[in-house]
């Protein structure tokens, strides 16, 4: 084949039978294993076959404009990669939890014919609609040195990304639980993206390469226990899924795409591409891993750095190898497929950093948002008294399933008390006149912990909150 090689998302194809389709999601949300939490299922125990996906917020979400750079940590990406890891991991079998017929009754609903055949028609749509602005016009001719320095602008990236993360947690008092929080979105999530490269590999997408040279996300022994010391010490060391609620957009969305392009056997270099980023960025984690060891006293840290970069060093010498092949065999077209996976696992991976980033800037210092919150809200009381906002009335216990804002807001409790998380074992408890900010996009959840409680959501312009937490950063550095 030659020429341009088609877009891998393209939302365009799916805009003329969105409605439909979007009826279908709906429906697929609809199923028992996706309501919304109760209080006690904030972390769900190990239970594959139960994720809370606040289906009711589908009223609501608009499905028929594609997400875009400037709303990639919305609500509708969220929900969209929700959606689809639930799709995914469909076709992936857990047994029950045990000999219960409540739990094979479970298992087996999850797995219906019914959910399976709604997830098979709602992935293509939902796939275009949250990757279609990953896949930019490519018009350069591509070499095999080029996609090999990308990939390692990546690695690099990626390296120094952790090793600023980690600075900052050192210096916020934040170690573990910021680190149990980047656990949760990287470690969790890989066993399913191992599952994608797995059914890709048996299903023949990488037999273009030398078996050698197949991408992998490997974790040795020593990762491994080091991993496994870091989960307990951080408070996270269930299994799989059991920390749902937390996971961010973008975190899904690097396993979902994964998964969507090991379903397209057309896209099968793509995939290449893509898999090397994931295992760049795999390895980058592990070199936050290793980071950690030694400052939470699990590992000594002298071998560390040689490990490091022998890794780094075989990885990019065995993509040079990878695209070699593909060059030889199928010229420019086939460099052009590897390099537009790759491109769009390189632009999701930087969403997914910056998403990271603020998300754990938050967390770090929520308790400063509290100051910001009030700030603002004594600027609303002189200058908008009418502000927007929202109220809600909600009774004992209910519980808002983990969610984000498209706008920033404030939580301002009237009457009551309210308990608000953004991570595992986080417990801001607000009583009547209190408040804290919440930043657009930024993952959060609540419970009620009076009979009922009374609060506020005015929304906040983006011209007022920028330079509160603008300043909040330079005092924290000073600091
Ligand atoms: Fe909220």
């Amino acid at each position: 084949m030659g020429g341009d090689p088609q877009q891998l998302f393209d939302f365009g194809r799916r805009t003329a039978a969105a409605q439909q389709s979007i009826a279908l999601v709906r429906q697929f949300a609809a199923h028992t294993a996706f309501r919304s939490a109760m209080v006690e299922e904030l972390e769900l125990d190990e239970d594959f076959h139960r994720r809370p996906l606040r289906p009711e917020d589908l009223s609501f979400i608009d499905f028929t404009t594609p997400v875009v750079t400037e709303s990639a940590f919305r609500l509708p990406f969220l929900a969209a990669q929700r959606l689809l890891l639930c799709a995914n991991e469909l076709e992936m079998a857990r047994p029950p939890r045990d000999g219960s017929s409540a739990a094979f009754e479970k298992y087996l609903n999850f797995h219906s014919e019914e959910n399976r055949t709604l997830a098979a028609q709602i992935k293509p749509f939902l796939e275009d609609f949250a990757f279609d602005f990953l896949c930019g016009e490519d018009a350069a001719v591509p070499s095999v040195e080029s996609c090999v320095a990308q990939l390692a602008v990546l690695l690099q990236t990626e390296m120094a990304f952790w090793g600023d993360v980690f600075d900052h947690l050192v210096s916020t008092r934040y170690v573990e639980g910021g680190l149990g929080y980047i656990l949760i979105q990287k470690q969790s999530l890989a066993g399913s993206k191992r599952v994608a490269f797995g059914k890709a590999g048996a299903m023949g997408y990488f037999d273009h390469l030398s078996p050698q040279d197949w991408p992998k996300l490997a974790q040795d022994e020593t990762d491994q226990q080091i991993v496994r010391r870091l989960a307990e010490l951080c408070g996270i060391a269930k299994g799989e899924h059991s920390y749902w609620q937390f996971y961010l957009s973008t975190s899904l969305a690097e396993c979902n795409l994964l998964h969507a392009l090991a379903a397209r056997p057309g896209a099968a270099l793509a995939l290449s591409g893509a898999a090397f980023a994931a295992e760049a960025t795999w390895l980058a984690f592990r070199g936050l891993i290793a980071q950690a060891g030694p400052c939470l006293r699990i590992t000594n840290r002298d071998d560390l750095a040689g490990r490091r970069s022998d890794a780094a060093n075989e990885l990019l010498a065995r993509f040079a190898r990878v695209l070699g092949r593909i060059e030889h065999q199928y010229g420019l077209p086939g460099l052009r497929l590897v390099r537009q996976g790759l491109t769009a696992a390189s632009a999701l991976a930087g969403h997914a950093r910056r998403n990271l980033e603020e998300q754990l800037n938050w967390l770090a210092s929520v308790e400063s948002y509290r100051d910001i919150a009030r700030q603002i809200s004594a600027r609303i009381e002189v200058e908008r008294p009418d502000i927007d906002r929202e109220t809600f009335v909600e009774p004992r216990e209910m519980c808002s399933t983990t969610h984000v804002h498209d706008d920033h807001r404030l939580v301002v409790i009237e009457t009551g008390n309210m308990v608000f998380w953004g991570n595992v074992g986080m417990k801001l408890r607000l009583a009547p006149g209190e408040m804290v900010l919440v930043p657009e996009g930024r993952l959060h959840g609540s419970s009620i912990e009076s009979d009922e409680c009374v609060y506020h959501q005015p929304i906040i312009p983006d011209e007022w909150v920028r330079p509160l937490v603008r300043d909040r950063a330079t005092a924290s550095a000073a600091a």
